[in-house]
């Protein structure tokens, strides 16, 4: 097999976020395959292998997916070698500092930032849709109290297919779709907060018009009929921040299990509920629970890092070091580097000293001397100090996924509805390699051995 790269511009392009330079022709036992070089961008290549099986009878293998395109995407591009992220363009630096979540949400979902009309819009759509059907909260009674919240959450989310079920539809209309988007956004605070409230066997607090998205939230979760908790502007902040840097990642393991669930044209609730049970898993969102879970068994026996990076290079891979390393990012990750910082100004602001973000500073500063991981490239990513502004903000440690779980709602939105306006989306359906057994007579009970 041979492969042959032929430069040019090909005229039949008409796409106006993407071009076409040139293709690369394949040649199998001299039979040639010709497929395009779509160029994105900011510079992104992939040639287009749609015609490969119908045409040769080949398929590619790509376990994990690590050099496979999926779609074309106009919502987040990342540059993992240069360590950075922007969402619809712009650098989650700049949003991290003069964004709000919401606002983020609507940049995410429609495109772009909105102007003050449509912001204040948006907002209030999110008091109108802030509680949850009142027979949902009988679902929280089926649960164990100490039951993980991902599980609750995942089950929640798509339950409320079945409590508005008139939004369910095969072809939702652009306001349908805007209706569930604001719902999930907003519901997904309230039922959060009320699966923390049953955990700890307190009553309910409901969210209240007057309050703005995070506030809301901190009230929910933190205030008693005996005692009103107080909003404090640094942690509300702070939460703003985790849930901006948080709100999008393009075509990561739980966005693509978004679209891939969606892509069947299930509705958005079970598509979303379905990212859910993939962001829980600990090599995904779940790691901002196992770093703490680490840091702490490292703090439990002495707090010797050395012994921890040593036991991750033995293992080779079976013993990791939480929060560290990451498909795409071979620098640093962006949203390490302001959560950190972030972390330091909360502690600080509040006159906090927290011995596990010592421990985890001194964990990173060793890694970063190791060749084990600089040789391949393992840099603290978003997991990593995330964990310790919610520990500040006194969220429970189960709780840590669901708070990723809140941040990438705006980005599933986004990825759904940008899949399912798209004309030339078809369902998900890869292909595999079978290595079984051959064609094989059954066997009647009686004569197996
Ligand atoms: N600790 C120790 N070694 C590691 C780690 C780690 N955290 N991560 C990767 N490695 C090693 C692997 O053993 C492998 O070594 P080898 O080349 O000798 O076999 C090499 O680095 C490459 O690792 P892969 O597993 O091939 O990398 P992949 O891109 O498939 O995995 C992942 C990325 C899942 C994030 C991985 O780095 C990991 O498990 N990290 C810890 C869990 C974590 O923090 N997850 C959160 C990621 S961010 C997010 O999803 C929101």
């Amino acid at each position: 097999m041979l492969f042959h790269f032929v430069q040019g511009q090909d005229d039949n392009n008409n796409s106006q976020d993407t071009f076409m330079a040139g293709k690369v022709q394949i040649n199998i036992d001299g039979k040639i395959l010709e497929c395009p070089i779509i160029v994105g961008t900011e510079g992104d290549k992939a040639f287009d292998i749609a015609k490969l099986r119908a045409q040769t009878g080949f398929i590619t293998m790509d376990p994990g997916f690590g050099n496979t395109g999926s779609c074309k995407s106009a919502i987040t591009y990342l540059d993992g070698e240069k360590g950075f992220l922007r969402y619809r363009g712009i650098p989650i630096e700049q949003l991290a500092e003069k964004s709000t979540f919401i606002e983020t949400s609507y940049l995410l979902i429609y495109g772009k930032l909105p102007n003050q009309k449509e912001l204040d819009a948006f907002s209030e759509a999110f008091n109108e849709h802030s509680t949850i059907h009142e027979d949902m909260k009988n679902l929280f009674d089926a649960y164990p109290s100490s039951a993980h919240p991902m599980a609750s959450l995942s089950a929640m989310v798509c339950s409320m297919s079945a409590y508005y079920p008139e939004l369910i539809k095969e072809n939702p209309t652009k306001e349908e779709i805007d209706r569930i988007a604001v719902q999930l956004l907003s519901k997904v605070r309230t039922i959060c907060a009320f699966s923390h409230k049953k955990s700890i066997g307190e009553a309910f607090v409901y969210p209240r018009h007057d309050l703005r998205y995070v506030p809301n939230f901190l009230n929910m979760m933190f205030s008693s009929p005996t005692k009103p908790y107080k909003i404090v502007d640094e942690v509300v902040r702070a939460m703003q921040v985790l849930l901006i840097l948080h709100a999008d990642h393009e075509q990561n393991c739980s966005t693509s299990t978004v679209r891939l669930v969606g892509s069947s044209h299930a509705n958005l609730y079970a598509s979303i509920s379905a990212g859910i049970c993939a962001l829980w898993g600990p090599l995904h969102g779940g790691a901002n629970q196992a770093v703490i879970e680490m840091l702490e068994d490292i703090q439990k026996d002495g707090g010797d890092v050395k012994k921890y990076i040593a036991k991750a290079k033995d293992e080779n891979g079976r013993y990791r070091l939480m929060g560290f390393g990451h498909r795409v990012y071979k620098n640093f990750d962006p949203r390490a580097k302001i959560i950190k910082q972030c972390a330091d100004e909360l502690l600080n602001k509040l006159g906090i000293h927290d011995p596990l973000l010592d421990l985890a500073k001194r964990m990173e500063e060793a890694a970063l001397k190791d060749e084990y991981f600089i040789t391949r490239k393992l840099y603290p990513n978003v997991d990593f100090y995330s964990g310790i502004i919610y520990r500040t903000i006194g969220i429970p440690l189960n709780m840590f996924p669901v708070m990723f779980a809140i941040g990438r709602m705006p980005g599933w939105i986004a990825h759904w509805k940008e899949m399912i306006e798209d004309p030339t989306t078809k369902i998900g359906r890869p292909f595999q390699i079978y290595i079984g057994a051959p064609k094989t007579d059954y066997v009647p009970i009686e004569k197996r051995t």
